[in-house]
């Protein structure tokens, strides 16, 4: 996922210090420029501050990332700090909630059996997990776009009462205080000081390491070893072309417009889009979510309602059901709903399959150390 341009350890004594300071001149190695200038040797202990510069990989199938990497330049110090967060469940009130507990990797990223998701003190949320994957790739995050900066995103998680239920300034300060990750800012941002800024920067770090273009799918689209699809699969990718591309577009799978796809109300009564503009044109809109690894990312939908992807396609079959913001490519020529048979239903279910991504959802370089 990603490569490294410059491998140098962090933390050394002094001696080592000024082996690696040689050795580091002698290879005249690009730094990553310094997102947040900090004293570079505060404590005096000896660490050099020399982050090493990873460079995140935009796939040939892929349009342009959106996230700003000038304003947090990533490197390997601040996306191993970033990681450590997400997997540290010192961050929720009573210590047992952490990122990765609802976003689980052999799930890609989503939560595995939960419908809806499932937080401290076993609360329950109002909304499925949704999975995580190419999210530099993304403006606006949550089912209703309520979140519309990565880099703030994870204040929300940490402060939700059924979430993580910890006030963000007390989730700094247990950081601060931690032996662990002083030095772990040190190396990442070239200062000891937890402040907002670095926490934040740092997770997004992380999370924008979380590339997945690497399924039979995109072999296939880049005409690489391994990338064979199945007549089946085949004719599923034409049928997915032709009824669902609209909304779920380009290889990120989702045009990321908010949209009704006609799934009745359930009692949580939950209104979408409209939660956050008031506009009544978004009533019942949600994000059109990416399908990359939908094998594994069930239950599907906002509520997490469909258990199967067969499920999920019956919806479209004959579950569709009209209102005012229904989606106008859900009723064409009057008719409700996509039209298919069974035998296109299954062909359907084997092309998606064939975007689940094993090499993301086995990459170590994801996983809890
Ligand atoms: C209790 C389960 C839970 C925990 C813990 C949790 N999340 Fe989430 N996450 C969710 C749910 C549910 C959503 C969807 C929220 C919504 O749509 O309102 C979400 C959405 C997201 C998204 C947006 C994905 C998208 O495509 O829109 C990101 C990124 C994310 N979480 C990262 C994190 C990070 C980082 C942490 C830790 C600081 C975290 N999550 C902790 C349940 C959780
Ligand atoms: C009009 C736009 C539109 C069309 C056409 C469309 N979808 Fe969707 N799809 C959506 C939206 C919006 C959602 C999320 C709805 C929600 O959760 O409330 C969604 C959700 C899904 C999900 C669940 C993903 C998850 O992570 O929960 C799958 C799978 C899916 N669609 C597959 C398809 C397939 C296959 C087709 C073609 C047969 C299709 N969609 C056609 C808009 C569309």
């Amino acid at each position: 996922m990603i490569r490294s341009k410059n491998i140098s350890p962090i933390r050394v004594g002094l001696l080592g210090s000024l082996l690696v300071f040689a050795l580091a001149v002698g290879c005249q190695k690009a730094n990553a420029p310094d997102p947040d200038p900090g004293p570079t040797d505060p404590g005096g202990g000896g660490i050099v501050y020399k982050p090493t510069q990873v460079t995140l990989r935009q796939p040939a199938n892929f349009p342009a990332m959106v996230y700003d990497l000038s304003q947090n330049p990533l490197t390997v110090e601040g996306v191993a700090l970033g990681k450590s967060l997400f997997y540290d469940a010192q961050l929720s009130r009573d210590t047992t909630v952490s990122c990765g507990f609802c976003h689980q990797q052999f799930a890609g990223f989503g939560h595995s059996d939960h419908a809806l998701s499932h937080g401290i003190d076993s609360k329950f949320g109002t909304r499925n997990v949704p999975g995580l994957q190419n999210l530099g790739w993304d403006r606006e995050f949550f089912w209703d776009g309520g979140v519309t900066s990565l880099d703030e995103l994870p204040i929300a998680p940490i402060q939700n009462p059924v979430e993580m239920d910890l006030k963000f300034s007390e989730a700094l300060s247990r950081v601060q205080k931690s032996p662990k990750y002083p030095p772990m800012f040190q190396a990442a941002f070239g200062s000891d000081t937890v402040t907002t800024a670095r926490f934040l920067k740092a997770i997004s770090q992380f999370l924008l390491t979380l590339v997945s273009a690497d399924s039979r799918y995109d072999k296939y689209v880049r005409k690489e070893a391994g990338g064979d699809l199945s007549s089946d699969e085949l004719a599923g990718l034409t049928l997915f072309q032709q009824k669902c591309a609209t909304c779920h577009a380009t290889d990120l799978f989702t045009d990321k417009s908010y949209r009704n796809n006609g799934l009745p109300v359930s009692s949580i009564n939950d209104q979408g889009r409209y939660r956050i503009t008031l506009n009544e044109a978004d009533r019942l809109k949600f994000k059109v979510p990416s399908l990359r690894n939908v094998e594994k990312t069930f239950p599907y939908m906002h509520d997490g309602r469909f258990t199967t992807l067969e499920q999920v396609i019956d919806h479209y079959r004959t579950g569709v059901q009209d209102s005012p913001s229904l989606d106008p490519a859900l009723k064409a020529n009057g008719q409700l709903g996509i039209s298919l048979t069974d035998i296109q239903r299954n062909q359907l279910v084997a092309f998606l399959k064939t975007l689940t991504d094993n090499t993301f959802i086995s990459n170590r370089a994801f996983s809890p150390n």
